[in-house]
């Protein structure tokens, strides 16, 4: 028996991280299964970002555990969750603007030039724009003609497409998306969709973070939504109206409950 059998890929608990005074995250639980998109949804300063950072090393949480296959992740480190098979789209979308796409692809990946050059540690610019070509010839992303070009002279959707692809080359177990789609024109938002099914497809958990609720209820197989540092609710897409959702978003269910009941 896979010894991982019955055990969900990702599973947060009690994750709280505070900015001095400011509570962004004061209840983070959440648990993805292989081969599954959860949604994260919620207002803006939510802490869904806050969240996600927390899971993917980028912030280190002031409480709170997060396992991968059962398996303690070490909190606070980018390298671990990425050695752990964790890739992570950031909305602010860090790159860096003087090297060229495919070296941010491939930034600390790269494919080492194979003898003693490689031993060297000299990078194989060549294999490494052939392989960031590939992909996004895989992804079918035909916005971006040259992978030579350096990051700082892409648009704000090309630079997108480009974050999505670093994670897809990078992701073992688990994809995070933080807005992906936030700054994509319609058919660069659907390759985006595309790739989530494929990375689904394949068995990897998807966590999505996305304000285009109507795209959530397409892509989702289950939303969790976020209020005021907290998961408030969890649902499943299917029957769900995007009023309703907002109205979870929003704390409407619960004020008029309780207006109801004064
Ligand atoms: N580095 C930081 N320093 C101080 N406060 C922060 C920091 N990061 C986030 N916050 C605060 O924490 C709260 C949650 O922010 P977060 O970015 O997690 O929200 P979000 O749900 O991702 O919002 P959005 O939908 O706008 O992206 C906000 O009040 C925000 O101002
Ligand atoms: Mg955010």
């Amino acid at each position: 028996m896979n010894p991982t059998e019955g055990t969900p890929l990702l599973r947060a608990c009690g994750l709280k991280k505070s900015f001095g005074q400011v509570e962004a995250l004061r209840e983070g639980n959440l648990i993805v299964n292989r081969g599954e998109v959860v949604a994260i949804v919620g207002d803006n300063g939510a802490g869904k970002s806050t969240f996600i950072s927390c899971i993917a090393g980028a912030l280190r949480p002031d409480a709170g555990e997060v396992f991968l296959n059962g398996n303690p992740l070490e909190l606070g480190s980018i390298h671990a969750a990425m050695r752990a098979g964790i890739a992570t789209v950031y909305q602010d979308l860090a790159m860096a603007p003087e090297l060229s796409v495919a070296e941010n692809i491939f930034l600390s990946t790269e494919l080492r030039r194979r003898g003693i050059a490689g031993r060297l540690g000299l990078v194989d610019q060549k294999a490494m724009r052939a392989r960031a070509a590939a992909l996004m010839d895989e992804l079918g992303i035909t916005t971006l003609a040259d992978v030579s070009a350096v990051a700082g002279s892409l648009s704000g959707g090309q630079r997108q497409v480009v974050a999505v692809a670093r994670a897809v080359s990078r992701a073992g177990q688990l994809i995070i998306l933080d807005e992906p789609t936030a700054a994509l024109g319609a058919r660069q938002s659907q390759i985006v969709l595309d790739t989530i099914h494929t990375m689904r497809e394949r068995g990897l958990g998807v966590v999505l973070i996305s304000h285009d609720l109507p795209r959530v209820l397409e892509v989702a197989d289950r939303i969790v939504v976020m209020r005021f540092g907290r998961v408030v609710a969890e649902v499943a897409p299917r029957g769900q109206t995007v009023r309703h959702i907002v109205s979870l978003m929003l704390g409407e269910e619960s004020a008029a409950k309780e207006s109801a009941a004064s």
